[in-house]
Order: C-alpha cells, then sequence, then structure tokens
C-alpha cells in the first residue's frame, strides 16, 4: 500500500508542491522463484565482472540493493491499475529492468555503456524477459540542469546523445523512473524528474544511505 506524505488539504491550499514525496512499504514476502532465478543469472555476470582485472572501481556500474528493490517494486505495483512503463536511467546488467518486465510493466533501461547494454541484453533474452534497452544517456540532450544545480562534478555521464529516439520514447512517456544515483546526485535525478517527467508519474530511487525512496510529480495548484 502507498502512504502519500501530504495530505490533501495541505496540497490544496500551501505553497506548490510539484513533486509529492510518498513511502512504499516493502513486501514482506520472498523473492518468487521466477525473480529469484533471473537475479541470480544476473548475479554470475555481475561477480565476473568485478573480479575482471581490468574493472575500475567508483566509476561506472555499482549494484543497488536487488532485493529491496524488488520488494519495494512489486509492493508499488501491486493495485496499480493498467499495464505500467518502466523505464531504468542507467540500467547497468538490466536487473531492475528484468524486475519491472516480472511484474507486467513495458519494460525499457537506458544505460551508457555500450558493454552493458549488450550484456544486459544477452541477460534479458536468454531469461525469456521482454524488455528493450537502449544505449546512449537517460539525460535529453536539450535539458540544462536547474539553477541550483550549477557546478555540477558528477559520476553521471553528460553530453551524451540521449537514447530517447531509439526507443521511440520521450521521458514523459514513462510512468515509473528508477534510478540508483551516486551519493550526492539525487538532486540532479529529481530536478530532471520534476522538469521532463509528466504529470502524476512516479520517480523511485534507492540509496544505500536512506534505503528506498519515492516522488509524484504532481500538478501545481495556484
Ligand atoms: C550506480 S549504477 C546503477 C546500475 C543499476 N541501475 C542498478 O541499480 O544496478 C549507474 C549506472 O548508470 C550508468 N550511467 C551513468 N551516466 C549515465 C547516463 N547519462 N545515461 C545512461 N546511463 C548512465 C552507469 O554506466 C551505470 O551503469
Amino acid at each position: 500500500m502507498i502512504t502519500n506524505g501530504g495530505t490533501a488539504a495541505t496540497l490544496h491550499y500551501c505553497a506548490p508542491v510539484p513533486l509529492q514525496p510518498f513511502e512504499i512499504e516493502p513486501a514482506r514476502e520472498p523473492m518468487p522463484a521466477r525473480a529469484a532465478a533471473w537475479l541470480q543469472a544476473a548475479q554470475v555476470r555481475i561477480d565476473a565482472f568485478f573480479a575482471d582485472a581490468s574493472h575500475v572501481s567508483g566509476i561506472g556500474f555499482i549494484p543497488s540493493d536487488y532485493d529491496l528493490v524488488w520488494r519495494t517494486l512489486a509492493k508499488f505495483a501491486h493495485g496499480q491499475t493498467g499495464r505500467l512503463r518502466f523505464c531504468e536511467w542507467g540500467s547497468g546488467f538490466g536487473v531492475i529492468t528484468g524486475f519491472a518486465a516480472l511484474l507486467g510493466m513495458e519494460a525499457h533501461g537506458i544505460e551508457i555503456d555500450a558493454c552493458l547494454c549488450s550484456s544486459a541484453r544477452e541477460l534479458l533474452a536468454a531469461n525469456g524477459l521482454r524488455a528493450e534497452i537502449a544505449q546512449g544517456s537517460f539525460i535529453p540532450e536539450d535539458y540544462e540542469p536547474g539553477e541550483r544545480l550549477v557546478d555540477l562534478d558528477t559520476r553521471t555521464v553528460f553530453g551524451k546523445r540521449d537514447a530517447y529516439d531509439d526507443l521511440s520514447l520521450a521521458l514523459d512517456d514513462f510512468d515509473v523512473l528508477f534510478a540508483y544515483p551516486w551519493p550526492g546526485e539525487d538532486a540532479l535525478y529529481k530536478d530532471l524528474f520534476l522538469r521532463r517527467a509528466d504529470f502524476s508519474a512516479v520517480l523511485i530511487m534507492h540509496s544505500r544511505v536512506e534505503g528506498m525512496r519515492a516522488w509524484r510529480k504532481v500538478a501545481k495548484r495556484k
């Protein structure tokens, strides 16, 4: 069950609140066998990736807490009506994009690293999961960070071709965005979501420190 952070009265009479945080209490049930098998298959590739002698730590792909993300997404998906269109920003090996497919969503991932894209596509296909991975940036080429985000020094890659055309979709075509930003980069992802996602879209983010958080973009009220 989704618990809204604010009340209708607060929304109506106070200053505009375009991003409304809400809680998703992660499901308590263990991961079902199909999801566990998917995670296990992906984990083999992830372990090999980190064991490779050429791996440089601290940049590029870092896995989120997949058990926690599954339980959160599963709870969120439960009770939603219609088929949700999902996009994982920076999809790495596509684990969470695969979870979204397993939960019945139209699943997409965008990843800047071509090798990770190939691995994710192979893994998803080998496990019979329908999901699309596009290689490129999830940051639209014409996006400029909000004024409060100047002097950005990020590990999120900037200035590359975005991948939305390859998906034949725009950022505001998605119902659910998921991201696992590097520490200190949450504000960037929230800014992009706030300025480019559709109203009523949901942003779900994982953080090693803060766990799972979710926001819904709501219409401004005068
Ligand atoms: C912290 S990892 C998270 C991976 C995956 N979401 C997960 O939870 O396992 C961030 C990923 O974003 C990718 N990335 C960084 N900047 C990007 C950009 N502008 N567009 C698309 N992917 C990007 C990295 O290559 C990396 O795979």
